[in-house]
């Protein structure tokens, strides 16, 4: 049994903090026991159409730009996968630009989930996200969660427990990740990994 994860990296800058973390993350898959294959999607690196609120997706299910850029192909992906990691910088108290117009064409989701009432079949259960930002800021992280969540919901994947989202204060650049945090977060995607492969596991013991 191969567990699928797929990583979206929310920052647009080369070698940053995020990078930093998906190195971290990377590293816990490839030593975690379980048989795993990871896929990174960087959406600032990739053709982003941003949504123009056309309704095609009420109408038709899918998205008018299906064909014309890269986010159909990166949407695969992620339903491909049974474990998503988010890791994305605070931009104005939200997500950055190209992830952002990445997050609304989930809205195709959205409307064939919760207005054309489809039953869209997932393969994908569970996601965590590490966020980081500059400044000390108490609520910094609000708005951005906020985001996560509806987007996640709109993908029908369940963030199972509250601390699934980690939220990391007072990082401008990759060297302000201390030993300790950057053990938290080996852990973390360890734990979530294991989760994963326990949930599947029984699953399988029925298959030939
Ligand atoms: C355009 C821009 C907007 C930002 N907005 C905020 C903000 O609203 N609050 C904050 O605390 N940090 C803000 N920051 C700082 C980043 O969130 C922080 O340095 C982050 O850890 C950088 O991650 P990265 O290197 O992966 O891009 C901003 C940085 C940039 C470039």
């Amino acid at each position: 049994m191969t567990i699928k994860v797929t990583c979206i990296n929310g920052s647009p800058r080369p070698r940053g903090v995020t990078s930093r973390f998906l190195e971290i993350c990377e590293r816990a898959v490839n030593q975690s026991s379980e048989e795993m294959e990871i896929h990174t999607l960087i959406p600032s690196k990739k053709k982003v159409m941003p949504c123009t609120h056309c309704d095609s997706c009420i109408e038709t299910g899918y998205c008018a730009f299906k064909d014309k850029d890269d986010v159909q192909n990166m949407y695969d992906v992620i339903n491909d996968s049974d474990l998503l990691y988010i890791g994305t910088p605070v931009y104005f108290a939200g997500a950055p630009g190209a992830f952002k117009s990445f997050i609304d064409r989930a809205q195709v989701f959205w409307n064939r989930r919760y207005v054309r009432r489809e039953e869209i079949p997932v393969r994908i259960s569970r996601a965590i996200v590490v966020a980081t930002c500059g400044s000390r800021g108490k609520s910094m992280f609000d708005g951005l969660f906020q985001t996560m969540y509806y987007f996640l919901d709109s993908l029908g994947i369940k963030l199972l427990r509250e601390r699934d989202m980690l939220a990391y204060r007072r990082m401008e650049q990759p060297d302000d990740i201390k030993a300790e945090v950057a053990q938290q977060v080996e852990l973390f995607v360890r734990e979530a990994a294991q989760a994963i492969a326990k949930e599947k596991r029984p699953f399988q013991k029925g298959k030939k």
